[in-house]
């Protein structure tokens, strides 16, 4: 492997938080466990053809009974920030009315288990499984979705907010809305332009109204959101290539954070979809809340989006193209740049707030060794590689405050099933027996102090 440089996390903010990421669904199985209701991904992956081998999370990696276990891993290898994700449905089992103390109880034992381990909780309150019952009242797309929510929100912060300080509302908005309601390639399944806007809406105002019911019980907590974000390159100089990268770049990126951080929604996008949706759901006052003020906002960051007009410019219709760069297996291109891009694109036209990467990682087609290990140079050379440019990103001034590395272990990814592996911790799916992959010695020897090359 080359060596480019070298790396340390000295290069970093001393109190900048060092983490692993994970969600619920992804990990949690014990789906009719402790009281837990249905929840969307339940019965999508219940359906034919939706998930990749007919996967399900009903069993996933088992850390509703070995999250002892894992959270001793963690300490093992040094980690100080944990993101995790709450699941509504073991709170909320219908998703409304009061909190299942035995939901409760489960994530009561988790955090007092990180922090005794002298790990600080990051808690996501939603990480895509919503309760299938708010599903059957019209999902996202009705307005009530987003008052269920800031009711759940209220229950999290009345039972964890004395031990839990960080706080994510929504994981990634854009998938929810664009892949659940509007491709139907996520949960629920649905595929209908319209109903993907309103989705997109109310999750937006579900987040802003769940930022004042924390901020009130829980005064001391730090609030965020986390999107996903793109940075959007032309495949070549040419005829309508900037108005797709501007096509793009607004659907991904600027319809979530300008109504979140600056309180509107960007014109030129609402142009674009005006053949789809009128925004006839935007009710006075709700880009206001929208807005509410945050402590941070929440990055993921995978990969650049390389678009094009293909054979039509000028009639709005966008292709996706790569460069040929090497690519990870879920087929995106391993672009360290992008990482830097995106973040000091944020800092430069959305003011200095201060900024979380809450996930970055790679699938790779990691295999047990005959030596009992697992060699992910890969993964290695992702990590080292990210981990540099957001430190150029520090240095060049974006208040950049922490860096969660996905995923702890190997889980269910969503569509795609047990089929792609993103942990830093190998886990074999029949016998749960957990491997820490090379990369896994790699992050802990990073956290350790280690100055490392690459
Ligand atoms: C993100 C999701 C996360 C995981 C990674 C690979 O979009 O937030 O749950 O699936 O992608």
């Amino acid at each position: 492997m080359p060596i480019h440089n070298s790396l340390s996390r000295n290069d970093f903010p001393t109190d900048f938080a060092w983490g692993v990421a994970t969600s619920s669904y992804q990990i949690e199985g014990a789906t009719a466990e402790g009281g837990r209701g249905q929840s969307i991904w339940d019965t999508f992956a219940a359906t034919p053809g939706r998930v990749i081998d007919g996967d399900n999370g009903d069993v996933a990696v088992e850390h509703f009974k070995r999250f002892g276990d894992d959270v001793d891993l963690m300490s093992r290898l040094g980690i100080e920030a944990y993101r995790f994700s709450i699941a509504w449905p073991r709170i909320q089992p219908t998703g409304r009315g009061p909190a299942s103390p035995e939901g409760i109880d489960f994530y009561d034992q988790l955090v007092d288990t990180l922090l005794a381990q002298g790990i600080t909780p990051w808690a996501t309150l939603y990480h895509w499984d919503l309760p299938q019952t708010l599903e059957d009242a019209g999902g996202w797309p009705a307005r009530d979705t987003a008052y269920r929510f800031a009711e759940y929100a209220g229950h999290v912060a009345d039972a964890l907010g004395d031990r839990v300080k960080h706080f994510i509302t929504l994981n990634e908005p854009w998938c929810s809305a664009f892949l659940g309601y509007g491709s139907g390639r996520h949960a629920p399944g649905r595929a209908d332009g319209a109903d993907a806007l309103a989705a997109a809406h109310h999750l937006m105002l579900g987040h802003g109204l769940a930022v004042q019911q924390l901020r009130e019980l829980v005064p001391d907590a730090q609030v965020g959101i986390t999107l996903n974000l793109y940075p959007v390159a032309g495949v070549h100089d040419g005829h309508g290539v900037d108005d797709a990268v501007r096509r793009i770049d607004g659907l991904s990126n600027r319809w979530f954070l300008d109504p979140v951080l600056r309180g509107a929604y960007p014109k030129d996008v609402v142009e674009d979809v005006a053949h789809v949706s009128d925004l006839g759901f935007v009710a006075e006052g709700d880009l206001g809340t929208i807005a509410s003020p945050l402590d941070f906002l929440g990055v993921n960051y995978y990969t650049r989006h390389i678009v094009g007009p293909g054979a039509f410019p000028g009639s709005g219709v966008v292709e996706f193209a790569d460069r040929g760069l090497p690519t990870t297996a879920m087929g995106w291109e391993v672009d360290p740049d992008g990482l830097f891009d995106i973040l000091t694109r944020v800092t430069r036209d959305y003011g200095d707030l201060p900024l979380v990467m809450t996930e970055n990682g790679a699938a790779f087609d990691d295999e047990l060794s005959a030596d009992g290990l697992v060699h992910d140079p890969l993964r290695i050379d992702f990590l080292a590689g990210h981990l540099e440019a957001a430190g150029r990103a520090v240095a060049a001034g974006v208040p950049l405050q922490g860096y969660f590395a996905w995923s702890l272990m190997d889980n269910f990814e969503w569509a795609e099933g047990y089929a792609k592996r993103f942990g830093i911790v190998h886990v074999d799916f029949e016998t749960q027996v957990r491997t820490v992959k090379d990369s896994g010695r790699w992050y802990a020897a990073f956290l350790a102090g280690d100055r490392t090359q690459y």
